[in-house]
């Protein structure tokens, strides 16, 4: 059985934000809550945001979006929302933001708390579509939460979960480029990194979507040529397009569903008082989970080392890994400050991940807890 789904409006293109307005009133919206956060405001980029809505609008704006985005923070925001009287929800970040604003617009119509609309929690069926207006303006070149249909949310109980429903795909996506040329070289990478980890887990997925598998192999071929430029140079506008593009597609074939890398950097990303990135987890965990899955799935690798520009033959595993090196990626979770005290706790969260069931083999707990342990060796 297929399920196949594309309906995103996305404006793409430098200067694409200037479209801005023209999609609040195309969508009705007066009075809209800007969702995003202290590290966006202080490179200026809301203001950019804030220079292309004229004063008729009517604007509120919530700042203080999480790393690793939260229920709590999530309804901190929806106050701002209610109190402003708020019509409609401009989200301008990456993930963490783009994520929150999807739940706060949930919230808007439905009642709390979060779990309910979790996916493993069955939560699919009970999203409406009576959702409050979103239009997505991205800012790094990685998640694509702007034309994706979940939101993952560090809830209550601490669990990070994720709801999914095409009821929360922004209305409306905004991708200008101009907005990723000051993201640093760190940054860069990391996002980078979980672009290109998107297209292929997604690829490797089991799901029957030939029209995705396309997608996301020329996502990777975006990506893949162009992510060593961006880190280097972030301010060559053609890399930069590239990964905006590459970013986006593989969020447009996620749909799919990822796989074992994404099971397990969710419930790590989601332990407390460590703040790690999602998109650097990614490209630490994928040799070891590219090695894993390397027996079930058929002339699939051939494919993504094409797609990457590489030979046919070439051990896919290996050259990510030295991908990683050369953009500044950490070469094992150790490096990054993970402990060994939290590892079987999250091969047990891995085998619970919405990821899990789609990567092309399915790893035990055990299996899961050795992926780790190569992953706090390094590749
Ligand atoms: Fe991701």
């Amino acid at each position: 059985m297929a399920v196949i789904s594309y309906l995103t409006k996305i404006q793409f293109d430098f200067g694409a934000i200037k479209l801005l307005a023209d999609e609040m009133k195309a969508l009705g919206i007066k009075r809209p809550l800007i969702v995003t956060d202290k590290g966006l405001v202080k490179t200026g980029i809301l203001d950019t945001i804030r220079a292309n809505i004229p004063n008729e609008f009517d604007v509120s704006v919530f700042d203080g979006t999480p790393e690793n985005p939260t229920e709590a923070a999530t309804w901190e925001a929806l106050n701002i929302y209610k109190e402003n009287g708020c019509d409609g929800i401009i989200a301008v970040g990456g993930g963490s933001s783009m994520d929150l604003a999807k739940g706060v617009r949930l919230l808007a119509t439905h009642e709390g708390p979060l779990a309910q609309y979790a996916m493993v929690e069955g939560g699919v069926a009970r999203i409406r579509p009576d959702v409050s207006k979103l239009i997505a303006v991205a800012t790094t070149s990685g998640t694509g939460s702007e034309v994706g249909r979940g939101a993952v949310i560090v809830l209550e109980d601490g669990r990070k979960l994720a709801l999914v429903s095409p009821y929360l795909i922004p209305n409306v996506a905004i991708n200008d480029p101009e907005l990723t040329l000051g993201l640093p070289p760190v940054l860069t990478a990391g996002t980078g990194m979980d672009a290109i980890t998107h297209c292929i887990e997604t690829f490797l997925s089991l799901a029957v979507n030939p029209p995705a598998d396309g997608i996301s192999l020329e996502g990777l071929r975006l990506a893949s040529r162009s992510i060593e430029t961006a880190v280097k140079d972030g301010s060559n506008r053609q890399a930069r397009w590239d990964m905006m593009m590459g970013s986006m597609m593989g969020a447009m074939s996620f749909q799919k569903g990822l796989g074992a890398v994404h099971a397990l950097s969710h419930p790590l990303g989601a332990v407390k008082g460590l703040r790690l990135h999602h998109g650097t987890l990614n490209a630490v965990f994928l040799p070891a989970v590219l090695r894993f899955n390397k027996s079930v799935v058929g002339d699939k690798y051939p494919r993504v080392a094409q797609a990457m520009g590489l030979p046919e033959n070439t051990d896919i595993a290996d050259a990510i890994s030295k991908l990683n090196a050369k953009i500044g990626i950490p070469a094992s979770l150790r490096e990054m400050g993970v402990t060994d005290d939290v590892l079987d706790g999250i091969a047990v969260a891995a085998t619970k991940d919405h990821a899990h069931p789609t990567n092309p083999r399915t790893p035990s707990v055990a299996e899961y807890r050795k992926l780790l342990d190569e992953a706090m060796a390094g590749n």
